[in-house]
């Protein structure tokens, strides 16, 4: 859990003041349906007990200052374009616009920012983005419903970061539910909580690798996807079957890629209903199907979540294994027998070996992770 006291006392050290605001937001990892929310899909992510915590204190000016434990300072004008602010702020800068040209009244302010989310693909950015958002509507005494402050994440993604992201990483980092997943209808934001069946374990497997270029490798899959709906002749491949895919003329590459965004639609609601009815074995073994689809037919998982993925399945309790987020390099997620996940995680650090194709930048590690809520406000003094 990340710790806000940090966030507090770094703000006190930094401007010699207490916070007005703090807040703070998870990180998520995705049980299935993966690469489906751009494509009006389903998801069954669920927020994790590692989040961002934004302390914040407003300012008599137009100015933001702000320092990350993790990245250093950042410092902006309200008054400039976001995109004139680079690294981390960025994003910082991204929300406080996305939410004034909603109608915030967001103004100067001071902030640091503590997170204690791993590695790579369990949405740190989307974490970071709830957050600053929570607290800047908690600032100004305007809380906007989670599905809102979400979107607004998703235009800071789509038009100052540059990444066509879907919603699934802000919409769970705003709306998680402690002790349960939630299948999202990631075309009408509806949003059910499924419950974590009692017999098994959720298991967060970081590989400790990130990769470059995945922004590019993800806009062309989404290119792809929009490609063979227009082909098939419906605004989203959510609305196509496996039978329409058959009668199109496409790209051979691109009908791979559809058919796993239709058949991972489909396995993410038999996984929803596999967890409701506690039957964990056909629960592990659709997030395996997942995996092999994103493997053959969307490409994009990466060798180190592979190696995790192939471990995982070999060591004791694991009712089934696959890679979380948007791929490449990251984490993987695996789904293990109750009384088995202490063991499970000891022999997973033990034995992951990195393959020497994608090496680790930072130590892998193993996490038993459980559903906590999604962003909200932790302290507020008048
Ligand atoms: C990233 C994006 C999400 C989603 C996943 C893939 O995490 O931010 O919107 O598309 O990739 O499922």
């Amino acid at each position: 859990m990340v710790n806000v006291d940090v966030a507090a006392s770094l703000l006190h050290d930094t401007v010699g003041n207490e916070p007005t605001v703090v807040a703070t937001a998870p990180g998520r990892v995705n049980l299935i349906g993966e690469h489906t929310d751009y494509n009006d899909g389903f998801v069954l992510p669920m927020a994790i007990p590692f989040g961002t915590a934004v302390a914040a204190r407003p300012r008599a000016d137009r100015r933001v200052t702000a320092m990350s434990e993790r990245f250093g300072r950042t410092a902006f004008d309200l008054d400039t374009a976001p995109t004139s602010t680079q690294g981390w702020g960025r994003y910082l800068h991204g929300m406080a616009w996305a939410l004034a040209e909603h109608g915030i009244d967001v103004g100067g302010f001071d902030a640091t920012v503590v997170s204690d989310i791993p590695g790579s693909s369990l949405s740190s950015s989307a974490a970071l983005e709830m957050s600053i958002g929570t607290a800047l509507c908690a600032l100004a005494d305007t809380p906007l419903p989670p599905a809102v402050l979400a979107r607004l994440g998703q235009r800071v993604e789509h038009e100052v970061i540059g990444v066509p992201v879907g919603i699934m990483d802000q919409l769970i980092s705003a709306a998680g539910v402690a002790g349960s997943a939630s299948l999202i209808d990631c075309r009408s934001l509806e949003i059910r909580p499924v419950a974590l069946p009692h017999s098994a374990r959720v298991v967060v497997l970081d590989t400790g690798t990130r990769r470059g270029l995945v922004d590019s490798e993800y806009a062309s899959r989404r290119s792809a996807c929009e490609r063979v709906a227009a082909a098939i002749g419906v605004p989203a491949l959510r609305d196509a079957s496996l039978a329409d895919l058959e009668r199109v003329d496409v790209d051979a590459t691109d009908r791979r890629r559809a058919r796993h965004v239709i058949t991972e639609n489909q396995r993410t609601l038999d996984a929803a209903a596999c967890a409701e009815a506690g039957d964990v074995v056909d629960l592990g073994r659709l997030m395996d199907a997942s995996h092999e689809s994103l493997h053959e037919d969307f490409e994009v998982t990466g060798p180190a979540p592979d190696a995790a993925v192939r471990l995982a399945r070999q060591v004791d309790g694991c009712l089934g294994a696959r890679m979380t987020g948007a791929g490449f390099a990251g984490a993987a997620v695996a789904l293990v027998e109750r009384d088995a996940a202490e063991a499970f995680v000891a022999t997973m650090a033990m034995q992951y070996e990195a393959p020497p194709e994608q090496p680790s930048t930072e130590t892998p590690a193993f996490h038993v992770v459980w559903p906590v809520r999604g962003a909200h406000v932790v302290q507020r003094t008048a």
